[in-house]
């Protein structure tokens, strides 16, 4: 079965009570189990982890070398300030999406700029926790039939 490694960066833990006029209601746990339905209609076996430590996301970006064939990644605020986990994905180099909940650029100025943006296949942002199924109905696409 093909395998997709999903990460959620800093804060998303929070969801639901963070910001919801920026985010959305919907707790992370709703978008997880979410992914996970959808996981089993498109026939991929889906990893989801949370952390807000960007030594955590390299090492879980590392150790999934030999597991995962595609990332997803929501970076959250270390879209726009980190070098290392850009550097992780293309040390593995497997393919990799970055997600955004929100449309970073109709938002402040510092969050225009994506660190992923010249490493990532493709970036899906805008759509809430849409966002997120979109990106997993993108992963499937390149992965062998
Ligand atoms: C975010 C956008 C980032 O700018 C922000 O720091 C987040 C969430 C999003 O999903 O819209 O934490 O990645």
């Amino acid at each position: 079965m093909n395998r997709v490694l999903v990460i959620h960066g800093p804060n998303l833990n929070l969801l639901g009570a963070r910001e919801p006029e920026v985010y959305g209601a919907f707790k992370l746990e709703e978008i997880d189990a979410e992914l996970n339905r959808l996981a089993q209609e498109l026939n991929l076996e889906v990893r989801i982890v949370q952390t807000n430590h960007e030594g955590e996301i390299v090492e879980t970006i590392q150790n999934a070398r030999n597991w995962a064939q595609v990332i997803l990644i929501n970076p959250a605020a270390y879209t726009h300030t980190s070098v290392a986990i850009p550097d992780a994905l293309k040390a593995v180099g497997l393919p990799a999406i970055e997600v955004h909940l929100s449309n970073v650029y109709s938002r402040e100025e510092f969050r225009h700029h994506s660190y992923f943006a010249g490493v990532v296949k493709g970036r899906i942002l805008g759509f809430g926790a849409h966002s997120y199924y979109l990106a997993l109905r993108a992963a499937k696409t390149l992965l062998p039939v």
